[in-house]
């Protein structure tokens, strides 16, 4: 592994910046400490500082020479609402607050690269260091993109990391093409007509409908759509009835749909509505459904890929570069930014030989493992000297 001898001098700093942030977790569009952190440490290593985008997002540019080429690099910043389980010095002090998805962690690697990057200044260019807020949900990647986020700050490409629980210390994982899932939410409602259990005849009874309706949705995947192409339906919630001899007048189904491919989910979609609307009817009775679309997949492009993974092999070693990203079917918000800006988005070990670091995201004991900071940073050094090179 090469990390430079500054990164590695710098790594107890960012590692104590790393166990601030973590004992004050806040949730998205919350980020006001955070955001002030992020602002006050690029401000001090003479980066220009824009905030304001998505309220707490912040963008951080640093421009050397002359080149006309640009990059962004994407950190998120915000929390989860869980309570934490750990009990070590820098667990969480704010009630009902956790890091447990290690924003944190990415926070602090595009802190350290940035201030590396401002120190050292080996690359002709401008890169901007994006901090968004309200990755788990609040669509914080989608509003500072609305709000003009590449308008203001241009970019051929544009790049993003997550810690890897599985992948071990020192290694990286990406591909080209989707690497998250796009993710769903679908409400159905389902209207018959309610009255006496014993005198059903006189009824149309939803919970019935509802039954036939669940067991069709699971027809969708598994006859409808290509078994090589990933995707989840889930109906995770039935609601209906108050009683034990009253039919109710209405049910109600909550569900989440993730896909990776945007035919397959518009294809999805179409079939919820078919089926619920036709089994209702078959029924007597009527659906209502309201499908809300959340985060698209992230979509690697060709170019930042082959870039993403030719820096990671300068700094890790062509063996530790991992050219398949495992299927797994999470958001990740990155993927507004990729819609519009050539992207990459990155796994990054974090598991190390001890077991450190290894705790799956979202459990109440996770923590980022501080071991990674110096390898996200080098990953992003070399990543920028590499794509915006010095002329000669
Ligand atoms: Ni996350």
């Amino acid at each position: 592994m090469r990390i430079p001898n500054r990164l590695a001098a710098l790594a107890p700093e960012f590692a104590a910046i790393r166990r601030d942030l973590h004992a004050h977790p806040e949730l998205g569009f919350e980020e006001v400490r955070t955001s002030e952190l992020v602002a006050a440490k690029l401000a001090e290593w003479g980066i220009a500082v824009h905030r304001g985008l998505a309220r707490t997002g912040v963008v951080g540019t640093l421009k050397v020479g002359s080149s006309p080429r640009a990059i962004g690099i994407r950190a998120d910043m915000d929390a989860l609402p869980m309570e934490e389980a750990n009990d070590f010095a820098h667990r969480s002090r704010n009630p009902g607050r956790m890091h447990a998805c290690g924003h944190d962690g990415h926070t602090t690697i595009l802190l350290a690269a940035a201030r590396y990057l401002a120190e050292t200044r080996n690359f002709d260019g401008t890169v901007h260091f994006i901090f968004q807020p309200a990755e788990e949900g609040g669509g914080g990647g989608r509003i500072m993109v609305e709000e003009g986020l590449f308008r203001l700050f241009p970019c051929d490409a544009v790049y993003g990391l997550h810690n890897d629980t599985e992948l071990p210390l020192g290694e990286i994982a990406l591909m080209e093409g989707p690497v998250s899932a796009a993710s769903d939410r679908v409400t159905i409602t389902i209207t018959g007509r309610g009255g006496h259990a014993a005198r059903p005849h006189l009824t149309i009874d939803p919970v019935v409908v509802g039954a036939h309706l669940v067991l069709a949705l699971q027809s969708i995947v598994s006859r409808g759509i290509d078994p090589a192409q990933p995707a989840v339906l889930s109906i995770c919630q039935f609601h209906a009835g108050s009683a034990g001899n009253v039919i109710p007048d209405s049910a109600l189904l909550h569900g989440t749909v993730r896909t990776r491919d945007e035919t397959v989910r518009d294809r999805i979609e179409l079939r919820i509505r078919e089926l619920a609307e036709s089994v209702a009817a078959g029924f007597g009775a009527t659906a209502q459904v309201d499908y809300q679309r959340g985060y698209p997949a992230v979509i690697n492009a060709p170019g930042p890929t082959e870039a993403a993974a030719k820096a990671a092999a300068r700094v890790l070693g062509e063996e530790n570069v991992h050219r398949t990203v495992p299927v797994r079917m999470g958001g990740e918000d990155f993927s507004y930014m990729a819609n519009v800006v050539p992207g990459c988005f990155v796994r990054l070990g974090q598991r190390g030989p001890d077991g450190a670091g290894s705790t799956p995201v979202h459990h109440p004991r996770y923590d980022f493992n501080d071991e990674a900071i110096a390898v996200g940073a080098a990953f992003w050094a070399a990543l920028v000297e590499q794509e915006l090179p010095r002329a000669g």
